[in-house]
């Protein structure tokens, strides 16, 4: 169906008046990452259609505040280029936006600021080779100034941080130290935590961290947000004093700032380093056997006494950092402008969400000490529910983990097979997350988690055997056979013909013989054929391997229209239609079950067009009528599974252009209208990982079963 005209004028309108007034490369995003790097560390500049790094605040992914503002003073006049403080009685100037950049692993924008141009730098590291770099929940904010009128100039840079980084509620008591030495940091924290609980999604546990090496000319100063900044304003530099009325973090907003004092400069002058974090401890709270809790720590604490030491090391690594994330970013950049530069825009913008939704953990062992031999990785299913390691969350994010390092995916699955390993999950199926509310993984001995049978067990099979094809390591077959065993057997009963299962769409609600469901559980059977035979199992391979294969012909007939023209959303229905992604498994695992007829078939060539809005193809026909809504992972999903270049980059463009409207301000979200383009629900979340599976199906090593 094509959009009705209306809509259409509608989205021409809208985006009629974008106010980008500077450089955007590679495009102006919805939100920019600036520190995000775990579901607590998570700040964004919001942009709707262009917002310069100093016409609004910084936001947690919730769109509450987070207090972060920055003056530069240049010969004595200030200027405003981070956040939008208001200081009475006095008169700093706005500096200019020029330009602004994303890579996948950095936003770099440059204002100018009277006869100087500063460069703001907002590193936040993805470190797949060293997870336990990955795990410091630290991010760099790196600030140079040059002069732009050739003469010389006295420059000093300042920066703060409110104590909105502690807390989802302003009314609450916060205190804070600042610790001086060779590394200057300010440590702020709620006066009352509750360890493991959330407000607003905010963390209510452990400190929120401001801090940079100390060297000669840096000042610092905590105290009221409007005395602090005016103290810098007219005199350029801070007190070195600390305020210590303890009080909320909205009476007389305290800030913890700093400043650098570069000088005169005459060229470009070296970048001052700032790091902003938030650490806690413990991390998680998991479930292991006989119903017993364990406290798990994030994975950095193995190696640092102190968040002091951390830090110190990632402000004094900053160069490296900076030359490993050149690296990383220039690779992804490269993998995914194989598809084409829209499609490089549209990875590069999803690499830090991706990995912000996760962290890494380890335990301890009876004596006290650090168990390194235990490392697994928890996810946050972001603004939808906050459950803990969703399988179904894990599973369309899968891409990015498999492409950066699968050992991250492995970790992230193995809270899930230590848990059922124990026997303490009922279910015959698999299970649908660890817990409902991040970070406590508190399993689920009831049953009672969110039931999805078919879309878990099979995504638990399909990401097992992705696992092992891609890393060579067959332990995770050998130690969970059976549990793996148990759900196939569990899918030979019951996937062919689907009962009344919602999938992990479940805000279309439940539907019997649903076609992209039952054929996750085909695929999942055949992933069981595989790793089967991997471990010498070979009666049980061939068994599920014939049972796969009829199973994928029955489907054929069951799932096609009686035209033979597309496939259906459910069986017998042929008015209906679906992206039947979870076709592309088939393509990732290499297991060549569906007939190249089925991919062929004229509906996912061209009848997609006919479906097509403004914004990418609408998940299925519940939603074509009505609110024609889309999830842009599964878009990419289909766009890797296509046969056509042209359709295939259909997708990609389309999502890339929701992304690139200017009609949003908030994280990529991964629901939206394809009709206007505007968000309908969820953000924020790691299922972005999913606009990797382009660059993943083409970067994995070709193995044949
Ligand atoms: C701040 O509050 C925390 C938590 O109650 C407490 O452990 C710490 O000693 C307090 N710090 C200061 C400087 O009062
Ligand atoms: C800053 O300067 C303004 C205007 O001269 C003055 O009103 C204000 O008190 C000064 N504040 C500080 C902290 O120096
Ligand atoms: C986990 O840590 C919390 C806070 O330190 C503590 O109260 C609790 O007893 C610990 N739980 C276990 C199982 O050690
Ligand atoms: C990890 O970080 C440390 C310092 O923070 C650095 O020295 C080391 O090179 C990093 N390792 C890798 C593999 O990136
Ligand atoms: C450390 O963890 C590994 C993996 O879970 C486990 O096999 C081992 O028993 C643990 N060691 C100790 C000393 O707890
Ligand atoms: C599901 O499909 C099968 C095979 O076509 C059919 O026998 C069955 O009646 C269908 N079930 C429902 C609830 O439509
Ligand atoms: C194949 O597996 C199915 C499901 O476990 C089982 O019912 C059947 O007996 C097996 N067939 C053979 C030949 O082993
Ligand atoms: C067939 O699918 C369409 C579109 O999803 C739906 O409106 C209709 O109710 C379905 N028909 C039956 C018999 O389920």
């Amino acid at each position: 169906m094509r959009p009705p005209l209306f809509t259409s004028l509608l989205v021409l309108l809208k985006s009629a008046h974008a106010a980008v007034t500077w450089t955007a490369t590679p495009f102006s995003p919805a939100s920019f990452p600036l520190a995000v790097r775990s579901p607590y560390l998570s700040a964004w500049l919001p942009q709707g259609d262009g917002t310069a790094l100093n016409e609004a605040w910084p936001q947690f992914w919730t769109g509450s505040i987070l207090g972060w503002a920055g003056y530069v003073n240049v010969d004595g006049t200030s200027y405003n280029f981070l956040g939008v403080p208001d200081v009475p009685n006095t008169n700093a100037q706005k500096a200019v936006q020029k330009s602004s950049e994303f890579t996948s692993t950095q936003s770099i924008f440059v204002l100018t600021a009277g006869p100087i141009d500063i460069t703001i730098s907002f590193l936040s590291p993805v470190e797949p080779s060293d997870l336990l770099n990955q795990s410091l929940p630290f991010s760099y904010l790196a600030v140079s100034a040059a002069p732009n009128d050739g003469s010389s100039h006295s420059v000093q840079i300042y920066t703060d941080i409110s104590a909105e980084w502690v807390s989802g509620d302003d009314s609450l008591t916060v205190n804070w130290t600042t610790s001086t030495g060779n590394l200057i940091t300010h440590q702020v924290q709620l006066e009352d935590q509750t360890v493991f609980g959330e407000v607003s999604d905010h963390i209510q546990q452990g400190s929120a961290y401001y801090s940079t090496l100390s060297s000669s000319g840096i000042t610092y100063q905590t105290g009221q947000d409007i005395v602090v900044r005016a103290q810098f304003i007219n005199h350029s530099t801070l007190l070195n004093t600390e305020d210590t009325n303890f009080r909320a973090v909205s009476n007389d907003w305290p800030v913890f700032a700093l400043a650098h004092d570069l000088g005169t400069i005459s060229g470009a002058s070296e970048p001052v380093v700032y790091s902003v974090g938030h650490a806690r401890d413990p991390a998680v709270e998991y479930i292991i056997a006989n119903d017993a809790l364990q406290n798990r720590s994030s994975y950095f604490w193995s190696r640092y006494a102190t968040a002091g030491d951390a830090i110190s090391t990632f402000l004094g690594d900053y160069e490296n950092a900076v030359a490993r994330a050149d690296a990383f970013d220039a690779k992804v950049q490269a993998d995914a402008s194989e598809i084409s530069s829209t499609y490089a825009g549209l990875v590069a913008l999803s690499v830090r969400q991706a990995f912000g939704g996760i962290e890494f953990t380890v335990s301890k062992d009876d004596t006290g000490a650090f168990n390194t031999s235990d490392i697994m990785t928890f996810l946050k299913e972001i603004s939808s529910d906050g459950n803990v390691n969703t399988v179904d969350v894990i599973f369309p994010a899968w891409p990015i983990f498999l492409y950066t390092n699968p050992v991250i995916g492995k970790d992230l699955l193995l809270p899930l097979f230590e848990y059922q390993a124990t026997g303490q999950y009922p279910n015959e199926w698999a299970c649908h997350d660890m817990g409902s509310v991040y970070p406590m993984a508190l399993g689920h001995n009831d049953g009672n988690d969110e039931k999805m049978p078919i879309e878990e067990s099979g995504n638990m099979l399909i990401m097992s055997l992705s696992y092992v094809q891609k890393s060579g390591d067959t332990s995770l077959i050998t130690t969970y056979y059976k549990l793996l065993n148990q759900w196939a057997e569990y899918l030979i009963a019951n996937t062919l013909i689907p009962g009344d299962q919602i999938s992990t769409d479940d805000f279309a609600g439940a539907l019997a013989n649903q076609t992209n469901l039952a054929i996750k559980g085909i695929i999942g059977i055949k992933a069981m054929a595989v790793m089967a035979d991997m471990v010498g199992d070979t009666a049980t391979s061939a068994n599920y391997s014939s049972i796969a294969s009829s199973y994928v012909s029955q489907w054929q007939g069951f799932a096609t229209a009686s035209d033979g023209l597309h496939l259906t959303l459910s069986y017998g229905n042929d008015s209906s239609w679906g992206l039947s992604y979870n076709m592309y498994a088939d393509k990732l695992l290499n297991t060549n079950l569906i007939p190249d007829s089925v991919y062929e078939m004229r509906e996912t060539v061209n009848s997609l067009n006919d479906f097509t809005e403004t914004y990418g193809v609408p998940l299925d026909t519940r939603y074509v009528y009505h609110f024609v809504d889309t999830v842009p992972d599964w878009q990419s999903w289909t766009a890797a599974l296509v046969t056509e270049t042209s359709v295939r980059d259909m997708f990609v463009d389309a999502v890339q252009k929701y992304a690139a409207d200017g009609l949003n301000d908030v994280p990529l979200s991964d629901w939206y209208w394809a009709n206007t383009g505007e968000v309908s629900g969820f953000m924020a979340r790691p299922v972005v990982g999913g606009h990797l599976a382009l660059v993943c199906t083409r970067k994995f090593v070709r193995r044949r079963y």
